[in-house]
């Protein structure tokens, strides 16, 4: 028997790269997966890659009712939901503290945090009745400590952690545990975005000046992530709740 076999997830910023590569092992592990993402073209092809398993609803998880609607949409489908995986996220681009402007901080709380509250919150009340549920939700390195130029980011992702800490605390003895994933850069669209603000012309240098810094001396693989979500989802992890969880290569250390 599969890891998730009958089990239903949710996850958002599914056309990601950790989306992606946790989307494809939930369902190799049984599961039945609603992706969800702002890109409908991007899901359209991933449903289609990953096969019947998989269904998709297209939704910007910073607008309180898109949220609701992806909610709604997997009770529709699968009549369950077991496993919410609240992975969208967005970094921004590296800017001194004085310089944000009130617009990127507020859209950065909006995708990073707001989205984490909302949907918890909409998932909860199904996942108390049912008795059951592993929530996940990706927070960062820049969630444990702090990082030069990355003032919104790295606040909102405390903040997940926040989130996550304060829902183990109230839904574990219901049955649903809650945690948090906290990568350190992983080979991603992300991680390239990073790249090119520290060099557009030579991403190699840039690559090397940020491996440099990783003990490990390389990037995660989404793939990586991926194992520890699932790890997260299933009942391996039965008794891990409101945990905060590395994946980084040591940089945290
Ligand atoms: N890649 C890294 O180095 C790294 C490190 C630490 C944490 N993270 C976190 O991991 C998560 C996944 O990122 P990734 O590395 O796969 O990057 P990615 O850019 O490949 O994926 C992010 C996904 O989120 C989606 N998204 C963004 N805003 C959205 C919105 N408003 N509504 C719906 N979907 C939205 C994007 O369309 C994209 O598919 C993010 O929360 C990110 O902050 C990534």
């Amino acid at each position: 028997m599969s890891r998730l076999t009958n089990k239903v997830a949710i996850i958002t910023g599914a056309t990601g790269g950790i989306g992606m590569a946790t989307s494809a092992l939930f369902i190799a592990e049984g599961a039945k997966v609603l992706l969800v993402d702002k890109d409908e073209v991007k899901l359209e092809k991933l449903a289609q890659d990953l096969g019947e398993s998989a269904s998709f609803i297209r939704a910007d998880v910073s607008k309180q009712d898109e949220n609701q609607k992806y909610v709604q949409a997997a009770l529709d489908t699968y009549g369950q939901i077991d496993v919410l995986f609240l992975n969208a996220g967005i970094a921004g681009i590296p800017t001194p503290l004085w310089d944000i402007s009130e617009e990127d901080f507020d859209l950065m709380m909006n995708v990073n945090v707001k989205a984490v509250w909302l949907g918890m919150k909409y998932t909860l009340p199904f996942m108390m009745r049912q008795g059951s549920g592993s929530i996940i939700a990706t927070s960062s390195v820049a969630g444990l400590k702090g990082q030069v130029r990355g003032a919104s980011y790295v606040a909102s992702k405390h903040a997940v952690v926040g989130l996550v800490k304060t829902a183990a605390l109230e839904v574990g003895k219901m049955g649903i545990r809650v945690n948090s994933i906290n990568p350190g850069p992983i080979e991603t669209n992300m991680v390239r975005d990073l790249e090119d603000t520290i060099s557009r012309s030579d991403r190699e240098k840039a690559r090397k000046i940020l491996e440099s810094n990783i003990p490990m001396k390389r990037y995660g693989r989404p793939e990586e992530v991926a194992k520890l979500a699932l790890f997260l989802a299933s009942e391996e992890s039965s008794f891990i709740n409101g945990g905060v969880h590395t994946i980084d290569g040591g940089v945290s250390c």
